[in-house]
């Protein structure tokens, strides 16, 4: 239920704790696993293995999530993305879903030869790795891919692949590598693959290689051409294969959407993956799941569980039952504002669990940050376990689970990560009593989320909320919680809202919060002397929160904003602005 309280946080599985590994630039990945290959295989220019193989357990996985591959909604046309491990992956699916083409990412070592029956795709794009071909037990699609009948795009590493494994060849460096931007120009041939393209005599690419391929397999020809990559697009059209050096999907590659229209186009997709058609389906398939028992929803207000509720109601009516915890810890007027929405707009079944007391008591006198982390995520699962209880026949939980959640990412670093911050959530909830998952958004992205509330007809409001964290202002309360703080924090926060919000800039923030520092400092007011409260604004750009830069708002928003909050709210006498971006910072303050 707390993945619905994570709604912003893609790298948050619902069912591990929260850990932060380092994370090691495209271009830093890359290099290690050049250097490793160059290990592996004595020096640069060892020999490559001769066939394709699969990859033995030599390459750590990463799960991230709910590990089994779980069969998808009836979607009519489906492409199939084989991870390699590139950064830049979820970048390939986001691009194919706004061309309203439905692909999974699955990792290269998961894709069998009966995986890829059972998925039948209608087309394969093989995704960038940081990997060398050279390697030992070098990651590999399985043998049966190419003689699939259905087009395979390979993207740099996956290129490699597909050279590697059709007869071509892939050469080290020796200062060929290219990384950032690049110009690919064309050559005399053409492919569909490039309608659109070329306007000018140069198309700008990014890349990001070590390795190059220096013989393309019989069957190719090439389409275009850079100084460090003189196959950059090679296409076999007989076969429907296609391979670029480049990254179409990133931003620094332009023209990239239009390449996949493009390919998306010649596999025949007729872009059949629309909210609509997902509504559609996903009700069916939670009336087929859930039959004629009851469900249990955790609402946090955020727009994931939200959506989940509203979603899963609209298939089984009153069958669902939402809890609400309010642990005290919410903003200014959230607690009636969410139980209103889903009560008056909605009509649904709704216990309000109003836990404030219990939360705010035992956290008396906690500073810790991680103790209060811990307090709260306790706490939650022994109060929605005491309210759930109360719904006699629950046989499922339902979680806003989200597909970043889901996807389990290709790792080359391996090993156990930092926990910087333990999120707190309700991952051994199911187990423990006993309930069956049901998780609607398990296959779309966050903005996908927001058509699908906005389809659902979803206030506007709801949908496009900031993220908040599950233990509330309880983490930006440094030091010790008191009913006084909250107060002066909650109300603090809904003027900077407030003032975000006028200016027109509350959705090209991430985020934006006060927090309420723990000191006490010396003003002036009309003449009296004050010692009250200092506190920090906090807002932040972010495109998934595991990476941030404060927002560069004018010193005219701030100063205004900081005059606002004195006149408007006792007990703060002094304002600043939190620039710190994460790394090094995180963007809550606890
Ligand atoms: P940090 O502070 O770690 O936050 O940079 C990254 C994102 O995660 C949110 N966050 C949480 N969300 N439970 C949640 O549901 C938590 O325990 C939690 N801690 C942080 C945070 O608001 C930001 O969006």
């Amino acid at each position: 239920m707390l993945a619905a309280l994570m709604p912003s946080f893609p790298g948050a599985p619902p069912h591990i704790s929260v850990t932060f590994p380092p994370k090691p630039t495209f271009r830093a990945s890359l290099h290690t696993a050049f250097i490793l290959a160059k290990i592996s295989s004595g020096g640069v220019g060892g020999r490559q293995p001769p066939a394709c193989r699969r990859i033995p357990r030599a390459w750590p996985l990463a799960l991230r999530g709910i590990p089994d591959y779980s069969p998808p909604m009836t979607h009519h046309e489906r492409l199939l993305i084989i991870d390699f491990g590139s950064q830049v992956t979820q970048l390939i699916a986001r691009r194919l879903r706004e061309l309203n083409v439905y692909c999974e990412i699955h990792p290269f070592n998961k894709v069998t030869d009966a995986f890829l029956a059972e998925f039948a795709p209608k087309a394969v794009i093989l995704s960038g790795g940081p990997a060398s071909v050279f390697a030992d037990g070098a990651p590999m699609p399985p043998a049966t891919l190419w003689g699939l009948g259905v087009p395979v795009l390979g993207i740099c590493y996956g290129q490699q692949v597909m050279m590697h494994c059709l007869g071509g060849h892939v050469e080290r460096g020796h200062g060929t590598a290219e990384f950032g931007r690049a110009y690919v120009a064309p050559t005399l041939s053409k492919t569909a693959l490039l309608d659109g393209w070329f306007l000018t005599d140069r198309e700008q690419v990014w890349m990001s290689h070590g390795d190059h391929v220096s013989k393309i397999a019989p069957g190719f020809g090439v389409y275009g051409t850079s100084p460090n990559a003189p196959f950059a697009i090679i296409a076999d059209l007989a076969r429907n294969f296609y391979a670029v050096q480049f990254h179409p999907e990133v931003h620094h590659t332009p023209n990239g959407a239009k390449f996949y229209e493009n390919f998306i186009r010649i596999a025949g997709f007729t872009g059949d993956w629309t909210m609509g058609a997902y509504r559609e389906d996903a009700i069916a398939k939670i009336r087929a799941q859930v039959g004629d028992k009851r469900v249990i929803c955790g609402l946090s207000g955020g727009v994931d569980s939200s959506v989940a509720a509203v979603l899963i109601h609209e298939a089984i009516g009153d069958q669902l039952t939402c809890v609400f915890v309010d642990h005290g810890l919410l903003r200014l007027n959230e607690a009636t504002e969410v139980v209103k929405m889903f009560t008056e707009n909605y009509k649904i079944p709704l216990i309000h669990a109003d836990e404030s007391e219990v939360f705010l008591g035992r956290l008396d006198g906690v500073s810790d940050p991680e103790t209060k982390r811990k307090i709260i995520g306790g706490l939650f699962i022994d109060v929605f376990q005491k309210y759930a209880n109360q719904i006699e026949g629950a046989e499922f939980l339902a979680q806003g689970t989200l597909y970043p959640d889901v996807i389990e990412s290709v790792s080359f670093s391996g090993g156990p990560s930092v926990t910087i911050k333990s999120h707190h959530n309700v991952g051994g909830l199911p187990e423990k009593m006993g309930l069956k998952l049901v998780e609607p958004l398990r296959e779309l992205f966050k903005d996908e989320v927001r058509a699908l509330g906005r389809e659902l007809g979803l206030p506007p409001s709801f949908i496009g909320r900031h993220p908040f964290p599950g233990p509330g202002l309880a983490i930006r309360c440094p030091g010790e919680i008191t009913i006084e703080k909250l107060e002066i924090l909650k109300k603090a926060d809904a003027v900077f809202i407030d003032q975000i919000r006028k200016h027109g800039l509350y959705d090209d923030i991430w985020q934006a919060f006060v927090a309420i520092l723990p000191v006490r400092t010396v003003g002036v007011m009309g003449d009296a002397r004050t010692y009250d409260f200092a506190c920090a604004l906090r807002a932040v750009t972010s495109v998934d929160g595991m990476t941030a830069d404060y927002y560069p708002f004018t010193h005219d928003f701030l100063g205004e904003t900081a005059t606002r909050i004195i006149n408007e709210v006792q007990g703060i006498n002094r304002v600043t602005y939190d620039i710190t971006s994460k790394p090094p910072g995180t963007i809550e303050w606890e």
